[in-house]
């Protein structure tokens, strides 16, 4: 590919300054499975064309000591925590009869700051949006801007077990108009094995937030995709607890935390026709690639044993002794090999 194309956005517009390219281009670059190339920036994996937002992101995004902060690794549930903490904040002012996700899919709701807002100069919007603000990123813990790290606002992290996270992954990227060409499972899981992903590799991703949550629990909540799948009830109320908009009593006896969690379920979001029908207004993505199976443990039917004992091996290597192993695959993870 032409690198003048590379950098160009979905509008077709390379908004790189001269400077910033010659920074991307002197970058490690490789071809992978899931974006034609990858750039290694700052210990990440990331595609040419997503460089304009997240340049920009980092010099000029000022965090506010309300904000809550989404963040995830691509196909960790980051369709779902968005409309969780939506719904959660929104209470007040939407009953869930008159709910925006009824019209608006989440990834609408509550953008991307990093690789939508200031990847399509809309950072102004930023101060039109309620306090708290909502806002979802994807990149790693090291390269956050400095007045995220500075400031009083709070990150809500979710975790995925990588097993799950490439098979999602996997099958959502063919369905991505930018994607690089196809390749076989096989040669998408060496890749993977070698951390080439964007926002990879993920076991650097998932440590960074482990580790910075283990030091800072006020302001990190590191939750897991499969204990949300578990009992959803419960981390409803620990992510309202956690984002300063707790249940009263009155809510609680009302089930108003259970109907929260029904109309954020897989099966109602899935069949709602606003995720049914259309496309995102960035990446023109259709909505309906963000709703797949819903399930913990899809791996087994994809995976090999060898190739998840491979994975399970570097897992234990890359985690060492930082307990998120542990975490990730506690009890309530179903293992079937
Ligand atoms: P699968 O591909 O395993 O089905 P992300 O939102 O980060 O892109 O992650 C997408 C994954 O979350 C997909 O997993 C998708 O099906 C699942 N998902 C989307 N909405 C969900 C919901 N409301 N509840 C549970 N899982 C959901």
């Amino acid at each position: 590919m032409e690198k003048s194309v590379e950098f160009q956005n979905s509008a077709g517009e390379n908004q790189l300054s001269k400077e910033d390219q010659e920074l991307v281009l002197s970058l490690p670059r490789v071809k992978s499975w899931d974006y034609a190339f990858l750039y290694q920036y700052q210990g990440f994996w990331c595609a040419s064309n997503c460089f304009h937002g997240i340049l920009s992101f980092q010099r000029h995004f000022q965090a506010k000591d309300t904000d809550i902060l989404l963040v995830t690794f691509p196909k960790s549930g980051t369709t779902w925590l968005k409309a969780l903490t939506y719904t959660i904040a929104n209470r007040s002012r939407y009953t869930l009869e008159n709910s925006p996700l009824l019209t608006t899919p989440s990834h609408d709701l509550v953008p991307f700051t990093d690789v939508h807002i200031y990847a399509d100069n809309k950072s102004s919007t930023l101060e039109d949006l309620p306090t708290p603000r909502i806002l979802a990123i994807h990149l790693p813990y090291a390269s956050l801007p400095h007045s995220i790290i500075n400031s009083n606002c709070r990150i809500v992290y979710l975790c995925r077990n990588p097993l799950d996270q490439f098979i999602s992954y996997w099958h959502f990227i063919s369905k991505v108009p930018q994607a690089a060409d196809p390749v076989s499972i096989d040669e998408a899981f060496e890749m993977f094995c070698q951390g080439v992903q964007m926002f990879g590799p993920i076991w650097d991703h998932e440590l960074g937030y482990w580790k910075a949550s283990l030091e800072k629990s006020n302001k990190i909540l590191f939750l897991k995709y499969e204990d949300l799948k578990e009992d959803i009830i419960y981390y409803i109320k620990k992510l309202a607890d956690f984002i300063g908009c707790p249940f009263n009593n009155e809510e609680e006896a009302q089930g108003v935390i259970e109907e929260i969690s029904k109309f954020c379920s897989f099966d109602n979001m899935k069949n709602l026709e606003v995720n049914q029908i259309g496309k995102l207004s960035y990446f023109g993505i259709e909505n309906k690639a963000y709703f797949r199976k819903g399930k913990v443990g899809d791996w087994t039917n994809h995976l090999t044993p060898s190739m998840s004992k491979r994975l399970d091996n570097l897992m234990e290597e890359k985690f060492g002794d930082s307990g998120l192993m542990t975490f990730i695959q506690s009890p309530k993870v179903q293992k079937k090999n």
